[in-house]
């Protein structure tokens, strides 16, 4: 069996001898232009070139969650291509969600400029009925999120494409729901996948619909948000700020306002990283899977877009 294994981060040297090591049948090389035909490829953000010259691919595995970079290119008929499932993303999302809808709800910036001040001041506790979160996108990072915030006791709804049900959770489905779940929460989580569909969604008039006060926190993608339908929500006082990871350019433009805004905070697309020994070992899982034939999860639903 021959695979080719590509990055755009041009991180080879530390993943070409996990994948040895996990399918030590197997050659696996590096895809450079001209690479002998291989049966499988393992790759993130690949050029055009590597799938118009592996014309004999049984499968394409994504090393993220996120196809959105795939789905851009000529992908050949056919050939199932399979994102990371979890492989130790969930958890990681769960941190980065309840850590910034912690800080935000507990006032923990507001506390940290008074004692940098020298002052121990107390601050009339919140309500977290006053915090209901909602999470667009009840997918495998979605839900776990879900479970974690519903574990701090805020009140949570979920918006997905399918009807779900989920302990703890309000779930709308569809666009006919969302103005309905907009409206019943103040947090707003995005994990949508970015697609036709999902591209700009977060934008003025969906803005408008959370509660006053409205926090956002997107950790999907940058296409997701309008950035100036944000800044004018926040200016105009109806949102109170946002926690934001992912951007439309990446890195983040050193002139971009986003940078400076008091009440926005940036990280640099970090709120759930690809782990490479889960990840290998995810991968190999599934392509041992799929060379006897059997059905394996994480299959990309092209019409879809995820
Ligand atoms: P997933 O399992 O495919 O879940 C996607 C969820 O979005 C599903 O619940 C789906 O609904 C819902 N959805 C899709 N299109 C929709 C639409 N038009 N309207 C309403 N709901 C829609 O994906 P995942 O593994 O949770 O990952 C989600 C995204 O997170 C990825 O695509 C990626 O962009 C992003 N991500 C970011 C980072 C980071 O570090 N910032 C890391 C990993 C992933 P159904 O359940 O009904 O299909
Ligand atoms: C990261 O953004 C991913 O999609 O895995």
């Amino acid at each position: 069996m021959r695979i080719v294994y590509f990055s755009v981060d041009r991180d080879e040297d530390k993943w070409l001898p996990g994948l040895r090591a996990a399918l030590p049948g197997a050659d696996v090389s590096l895809w450079e232009p001209g690479s002998a035909a291989a049966d499988y490829a393992i790759v993130w953000k690949p050029p055009q070139q590597l799938l118009n010259e592996q014309t004999r691919l049984k499968a394409i595995f994504n090393t993220g969650a996120g196809v959105d970079a795939l789905m851009k290119l000529n992908l050949p008929d056919g050939v199932p291509l399979i994102r990371l499932d979890d492989a130790g993303m969930a958890v990681q999302m769960a941190e980065y969600v309840c850590h910034a809808l912690i800080r935000h709800f507990r006032e923990f910036d507001a506390y940290e400029a008074d004692t940098r001040a020298g002052k121990w001041s107390y601050r009339k506790p919140l309500s977290r009925a006053d915090f209901p979160v909602g999470i667009m996108g009840l997918g495998v990072l979605g839900a776990r999120v879900a479970r974690a915030v519903a574990q701090f006791d805020f009140p949570v709804n979920g918006w997905s494409q399918s009807v779900k049900a989920l302990p703890g959770v309000q779930c709308f489905a569809g666009r006919t729901q969302l103005s309905d779940f907009l409206a019943a929460s103040r947090v707003l989580v995005c994990l949508l996948p970015l697609t036709a569909d999902t591209q700009g969604i977060l934008n003025h008039a969906h803005l408008s619909h959370l509660q006053s006060g409205g926090y956002v926190i997107n950790v999907a993608r940058g296409a997701h948000l309008v950035d100036a339908d944000l800044l004018a929500l926040i200016d105009s006082g109806h949102l109170s700020g946002a926690t934001l990871d992912v951007f439309r350019t990446e890195p983040l433009p050193a002139e971009h306002l986003f940078w400076t805004h008091p009440k926005i905070t940036v990280t640099p697309h970090t709120s759930a990283r690809t782990l490479r020994s889960e990840s290998i070992a995810q991968i190999a899982g599934k392509l041992v899977a799929l060379a006897r034939g059997d059905v394996v999860a994480g299959v990309v639903d092209r019409a879809h877009g995820y």
